[in-house]
């Protein structure tokens, strides 16, 4: 195999210092992550592992990279979005020996050549954001789900919606565990770290005042709940647009506005998609808005502002500011697009806070273990997409609790038998 050890592209390796600075803070947040570094760092269960992985190249990724390292894994990496890396955190993995390949603003070409670079290791193991790594095992190289793949996992929503599709399909070539469907992940991640993170993005992009705008968040999903969550808090009236009629009806009685975005498009000062579904605005919608409207995405993929159509109606663009781009319409509206319709919070801010991603890196550290653990027992799991077992959602969740010096109850035996008891009544 033509891999080798600690090869790497990243943008400067003379940002390491900073970024080995930017991963210490990132680990004095994430107890429970540096307590399993810490449980694993002797006995290194990784040691005949090589994983390959595709995530957001962040400080709290650089946590969990080294983790793996820690517990003898042999890794390569790229990023999985090209304008989510930080540039330091990435060269500080470099430095340290870690096959790196990533970089901010790089092309649509070049994301893909990181992504090939990072599969000379043979992975046994993969971990995606996205799936952008297993679809190119799929489509490229189909052998290694044979001769190296024991199993993968997968970080986000959008990733988890399309390997369930294949699994369905009878296409999925390999098994893998569902990290975002943890509760300790996708309940707390995408609705607080994406919360946070999103409104952290748009005003680093726009410094606007947020009290009192029309806030359009399409989607109240996980991270759509989060973003309205937040902006309400600083003193936004938001608006919420949906497809689902439960999803809807929770954010009404929220006290969220509910309509369709051919309304809200009218009214709105700024917009966030948050639903992992393409096209969410389009033409008609940038046709309808207001005089300096400001538009941004949070949801995995650039598809969700349709970014052609506005291409088309606008006569010139032009970058104002770091992450936000000016839309000039035939017509002379202004448009604001922040992160040019890439995540924002990746693009614009620093992503998730580190206390977040503790938990869901977490568990993804123990669902690559347990991937392992399996094989070394000579058993490989169905082709299927696995949910976390509860046990660990709640191991993570006990022990981030404890770290956070909080105690709870618990059930007694009675209360048990009362739980259990259908012959008792009032
Ligand atoms: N920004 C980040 O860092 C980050 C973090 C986690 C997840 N994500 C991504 O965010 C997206 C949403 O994830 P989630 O966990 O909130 O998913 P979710 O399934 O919990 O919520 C998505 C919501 O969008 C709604 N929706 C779908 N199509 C719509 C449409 N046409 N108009 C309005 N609403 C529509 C759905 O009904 C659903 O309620 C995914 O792409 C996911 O991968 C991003």
């Amino acid at each position: 195999m033509d891999y080798k050890k600690g090869h790497y592209k990243v943008k400067d390796l003379k940002l390491a210092n900073e970024g080995r600075k930017l991963i210490a803070w990132a680990e004095s947040r994430m107890p429970v992550l540096m307590a399993l570094r810490e449980k694993y760092r002797k006995t290194k269960p990784l040691k005949d592992y090589r994983i390959a992985g595709c995530l957001h190249v962040t400080k709290e990724t650089a946590v969990l990279v080294k983790t793996f390292v820690e517990a003898g894994a042999q890794v390569s990496w790229s990023g999985c979005n090209p304008l989510s890396t930080n540039d330091a955190a990435a060269a500080a993995l470099a430095a340290d020996g870690v096959s790196i390949f990533a970089w901010h603003g790089m092309s649509v070409k070049e994301f893909y050549w990181c992504i090939e670079e990072t599969l000379k290791i043979h992975p046994n193991l993969t971990l995606d954001d996205g799936a952008d790594l297993i679809f190119t095992i799929h489509n490229k190289h189909p052998e290694f789900a044979k001769k190296y793949v024991i199993g993968g996992t997968e970080e986000t929503t959008t990733g988890v919606h399309r390997l369930r599709a294949m699994a369905r399909d009878g296409a999925l070539k390999y098994p893998v565990v569902a990290v975002n469907d943890a509760e300790t992940k996708w309940d707390f991640d995408n609705v607080y770290g994406t919360g946070q993170s999103t409104l952290d993005g748009i005003l680093r992009a726009t410094s606007i005042l947020l009290a009192g705008k029309n806030f359009v968040v399409a989607g109240y999903g996980h991270c759509g709940k989060g973003v309205a969550m937040l902006a309400r808090g600083l003193g936004a009236n938001v608006i919420i647009t949906e497809v689902k009629s439960t999803a809807a009806l929770k954010a009404t009685l929220d006290g969220m506005r509910v309509m369709k975005m051919d309304e809200a498009a009218k009214i709105g000062d700024v917009f966030v998609t948050a639903t992992g579904v393409k096209d969410i605005i389009v033409d008609r919608h940038f046709r309808m808005m207001k005089e300096g409207a400001i538009v941004c995405n949070t949801g995995h993929y650039d598809c969700e502002v349709n970014l052609n159509h506005l291409g088309k109606l606008a006569k010139s663009v032009k970058e104002i500011r770091p992450n936000n781009e000016l839309y000039t319409l035939k017509n002379g509206k202004q448009i604001y697009i922040l992160a040019k319709g890439r995540l924002v919070n990746l693009a614009a801010a620093e992503g998730h806070p580190s206390e977040v991603m503790d938990m869901s890196f977490a568990n993804q550290f123990m669902s690559q273990l347990r991937l392992a653990e399996i094989h070394k027992h000579g058993k490989r799991l169905e082709n299927k997409v696995y949910d976390i077992p509860v046990e660990q959602d709640q191991e993570i969740a006990r022990v981030k609790l404890a770290t956070m010096g909080l105690k709870i109850d618990k059930l007694t035996s009675e209360q048990k038998k009362y739980m259990d008891d259908y012959s008792a009544g009032t």
